[in-house]
């Protein structure tokens, strides 16, 4: 088993790489991307992620002078406004950005691997700036599949698709009972044990009902049948909020795609695929979620009940058991969402729910609210502006990192969002 400082360092390299290969193949005219509201441009993405670094183990652990002072605003995302990011001349250039962050991570990483024993709050302190990093990883691809953009380096050798298995997609049951939902409060000294972040603190215990959850996500087969349906046009499957949503994001189908001589097509990335049925449902809002499960009679889970069916009794971390296996999942742009919805039968939680990890976001019926007791971490702005208007959604994509997720982790997304890569699973109404 690797040492936390050997974790940490080969979390470091993986992540670092990953960034660089999503900025180094762009040209110059895409570095320039246009004003767009889900993203950011990708030489802000690089220096805002290696300012994390700096201020928070570089500063603020290390004791060292700040490198550059006077981009301190320009990197803050709480500073800059999010459309100024894009004005000439206010992002420095990708070279010297390249050289800041490249400082940065060095510097870092020499501390780090220095040292015989790291210190509880270094570690924590690094698992916090890696997993951040892992965040803007995650935006800088789904940056490229808003932009039309080629697929990820690393990833265009697996997106030949994962081997498709005979596994029926069914309901399974989850017995009533008590469930532990997110992380135990972390005894003194000891943060980096078990790292988390403030929104899933402290656990606690809840009695749940009995329910049946389906064992898959929503395919696009499953959707193509509501789209056929003509549901976009049926107002008795939409909310007051989804009629809303709709009127203002007018469409007949999903985000990406497209109908050409009867039969549909979808983008990914700089491609237009066939649909291919078995596939995960991606770039859905949460409205579009909510009238899908209205047409079919089946309902959103709450965020409780998708961490019970992937926890199960013995409240594992991952679907699996308590150490990821990431082989077991579409994370990393392993096929980034071009893996069946029964492609991993190994990922099955202890009630059989498949890819609860990795594959796709998936929307839950919970608003993002703190849990009781919730205390603010040294960076407030992680969870605090989006409680009560996000909702939570659970289990990471096909671009996430394998470091970054668990079951306990709460994603925070706006509703109306459908550019990023959330799906969503469904639950048997209760009767
Ligand atoms: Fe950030």
């Amino acid at each position: 088993m690797m040492s936390s400082q050997e974790e940490l360092l080969s979390n470091i390299d993986r992540v670092d790489q990953r960034m660089l290969s999503l900025i180094e193949d762009l040209s110059e005219e895409q570095l320039a991307i246009p004003y767009e509201r889900g993203i950011n441009p990708p030489i802000w993405e690089l220096g805002h992620s290696a300012f994390f670094y700096e201020y928070f183990l570089l500063r603020g652990f290390y004791n060292q002078a700040p490198i550059a002072p006077e981009l301190d605003d320009m990197w803050d995302s709480f500073v800059i406004p999010h459309e100024e990011r894009w004005s000439p001349g206010v992002v420095p250039g990708f070279e010297s950005t390249l050289s800041y962050y490249r400082d940065v991570i060095d510097q870092t990483r020499e501390h780090l691997a220095s040292k015989t024993e790291l210190t509880d709050e270094e570690v924590y302190l690094g698992q916090y700036v890696i997993a951040h990093q892992c965040m803007h990883v995650e935006s800088l691809v789904w940056c490229r599949q808003t932009s039309g953009f080629q697929a990820p380096v690393y990833s265009r050798s697996g997106n030949s698709g994962a081997p498709a298995t005979t596994t029926p997609t069914e309901d399974v049951e989850v017995p009533a009972g008590t469930y532990f939902i997110g992380v135990p409060a972390p005894a003194e000294g000891r943060k980096s044990d078990n790292f988390s972040f403030d929104n899933e603190r402290p656990g606690f215990e809840i009695e749940l009902p009995d329910f049946r959850i389906s064992s898959t996500l929503v395919s696009l087969g499953d959707f193509l049948a509501f789209v056929e349906d003509d549901a976009y046009t049926r107002e008795e499957f939409w909310s007051f909020g989804g009629a809303y949503w709709l009127r203002n994001n007018p469409r007949t189908a999903p985000a990406y795609w497209e109908k050409r001589d009867g039969e549909w097509w979808i983008r990914r990335f700089d491609q237009w695929e066939k649909i291919d049925p078995t596939l995960p449902l991606l770039h859905i809002s949460y409205w579009e979620a909510e009238a899908y499960c209205n047409w079919a009679g089946r309902r959103l889970p709450s965020e409780f009940e998708w961490e019970a069916a992937a926890r199960g009794a013995e409240a594992l971390k991952f679907p699996t058991g308590n150490f990821m296996t990431a082989g077991d999942y579409d994370l990393d742009c392993r096929f980034a969402g071009t893996a069946p919805v029964t492609a991993f039968p190994e990922s099955a939680s202890p009630f059989g729910c498949l890819q609860m990890i990795g594959s796709a976001w998936e929307w839950t019926s919970n608003q993002y609210l703190p849990f009781d007791g919730f205390c603010v971490d040294m960076y407030a702005y992680m969870s605090t502006l989006q409680f009560a208007t996000h909702n939570t959604c659970k289990g990471g994509s096909g671009a996430t990192d394998p470091s970054l997720i668990r079951n306990s982790y709460r994603q925070a997304y706006h509703p109306d969002r459908s550019d990023v890569f959330v799906g969503f699973r469904t639950c048997a109404p209760v009767i």
